[in-house]
């Protein structure tokens, strides 16, 4: 059920789509469910921003379902009997309870199956039941059982109702006859007038048919988000559990509650992660490296024994092992630093290729070049790869040494072991061993200055008398 608009939020964007982990709710739901079922048979009831919640969650090749009007999540069910013809079952998520695991889900399956149940509700016993709908167990001399007579909404519980701390997650199995053989008796007559789901379970009920409870272990797992503050503690939630992960794993990271690291990231055995780091997306990062404080780092594939100095922004780029970045680099998309090679500070590559042991150390812009081994940048190089129209490339072979403050106006190439002189503004091809120079020639006139000061000083005496 991913429908709603989450009015709680007071966002323009849909809740669904709101992001925990450094991914939108509903696709943390679709990937455990789709561990349990294929993609094939999940169907997302989506509604409010159907378009873009459609588009966000494309690529897990589910199916779609639309509720036009979102009349509560009784009514995005009924949206569903065509699409759940011919099936026997029925598990239903909610969009907006993302840390739900698939070995939860596959165990209210297991549970429903062999209790051959009509319904089988996820429970749980959180600290504070406000705001959830309270579960209201069959009692067998004085003792709940495993059977469920009816769940009551938040407002619509007696007093003593409230005092109930086991509360509907929102996450169930049907048999999808019995289900759509009563959910058109659902009714509106209640605080939201909506139709709610949880009424099913009443119903049955009163069919004398069987409504079983299976509580969750971990409370956490079936938080829902309805306000910002969930968003915050459920995405701090991830995080921890994800650094949990990794120094299990082998890898040190100092002061992990100020780091962000998604969920799909991978870091090797023995690399350090200072304060503050984001590792993001499907980012990769080998063993024995250190990246330190205040770098970002997303959707690319870090070496070994590389070291990412502070305030790095690397972006779906490759590092080979054993190169220096940073401080203060900048790694645009498909750069691909060499083996051994340096990128200093005040770099900014984009597109471009860093031979082995080649070094760029400081206040460049690489765009849109080929460089190869063993090559020195110096300081304040720019390759002027865009004339305004299109963008061109800049090759330069092993071994070539560019000068600082070398402009070189691609297209145009530098040949292996070719020296570019300082400040040369280049705009033809420098052959293989060559020297070249593209600048204005140095005059020095002898005296000039001393001349100037001594005018400056008599016309002041002039001025005074
Ligand atoms: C629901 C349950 C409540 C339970 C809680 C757990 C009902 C009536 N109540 O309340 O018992 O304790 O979840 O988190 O079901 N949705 C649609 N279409 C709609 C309305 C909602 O698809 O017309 C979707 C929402 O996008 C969301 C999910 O259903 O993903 C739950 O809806 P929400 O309004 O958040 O229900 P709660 O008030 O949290
Ligand atoms: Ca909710």
């Amino acid at each position: 059920m991913a429908a709603g608009k989450g009015t709680r939020l007071k966002s323009k964007h849909p809740k669904v789509l709101h992001a925990v982990g450094g991914k939108p709710l509903l696709a943390h739901v679709i990937r455990a469910a789709a561990k349990v079922v294929p993609a094939s048979d999940i169907f997302s009831i989506i509604g409010h921003e159907a378009d873009k919640v459609r588009e966000a969650v494309a690529s897990y090749g589910t199916n779609f379902v639309e509720q036009k009007e979102q009349r509560g999540t009784g009514h995005a069910m009924m949206q569903c009997r065509e699409a759940l013809r011919g099936y026997d079952h029925v598990l239903v998520l909610s969009g907006d309870v993302p840390l739900i695991k698939t070995e939860t889900i596959a165990s209210v399956r297991e549970f429903h199956l062999a209790q051959n149940a009509a319904m089988t509700i996820l429970t749980a016993i959180p600290p504070d039941p406000f705001g959830y709908g309270r579960i209201i167990r069959k009692k067998k001399s004085g003792k709940a059982t495993t059977e469920v007579a009816e769940i009551v909404e938040q407002k619509s519980a007696s007093v003593s109702q409230q005092k109930i701390r086991e509360v509907n997650s929102g996450i169930y199995a049907f048999s999808v006859p019995e289900l759509f053989a009563r959910i058109d008796r659902l009714s509106t007559n209640n605080a939201h007038h909506e139709f709610y789901l949880t009424d099913i379970a009443g119903l049955l009920t009163h069919d004398k048919k069987k409504v079983v409870g299976i509580p969750a272990s971990d409370f956490n797992e079936v938080i829902g988000v309805n306000t910002r503050l969930e968003l915050a503690a459920l995405d701090a939630l991830l995080r921890e559990e994800k650094a949990r992960e990794l120094m299990a794993s082998g890898v040190t990271i100092f002061r992990p509650e100020t780091c962000v690291l998604d969920a799909d990231v991978k870091v090797g055995p023995d690399t350090v992660i200072e304060p503050f780091v984001q590792l993001l997306g499907s980012t990769s990062i080998g063993g024995d490296c250190v990246v330190r404080s205040y770098s970002v780092v997303k959707d690319s594939r870090i070496g070994d024994a590389v070291t990412i100095r502070n305030g790095c922004v690397i972006d779906e780029s490759t590092v080979d092992n054993g190169a220096i970045i940073g401080p203060f680099s900048h790694l645009r998309p498909a750069s691909q630093i060499g083996e051994n090679a340096h990128v200093g500070n005040f770099v900014e590559t984009k597109k471009t290729r860093l031979g082995r042991s080649s070094k760029a150390n400081h206040l460049t812009y690489l765009g849109d070049a080929e460089i190869g081994e063993g090559v020195n940048i110096g300081a304040g190089t720019i390759t002027c790869n865009y004339d305004g129209v299109n963008k061109h490339k800049t090759v330069i072979d092993d071994g070539a040494f560019v000068g600082s403050d070398s402009t070189l106006v691609a297209p145009v190439k530098v040949g292996r072991g070719a020296y570019v002189g300082a400040a040369s503004c280049i705009t033809e091809d420098v052959p293989e061993d060559a020297l070249a120079v593209g600048r204005g020639r140095q005059v020095n006139k002898e005296g000039w200055a001393k001349a100037k000061r001594e005018e400056r000083k008599s016309q002041a005496a002039t001025r005074k008398s």
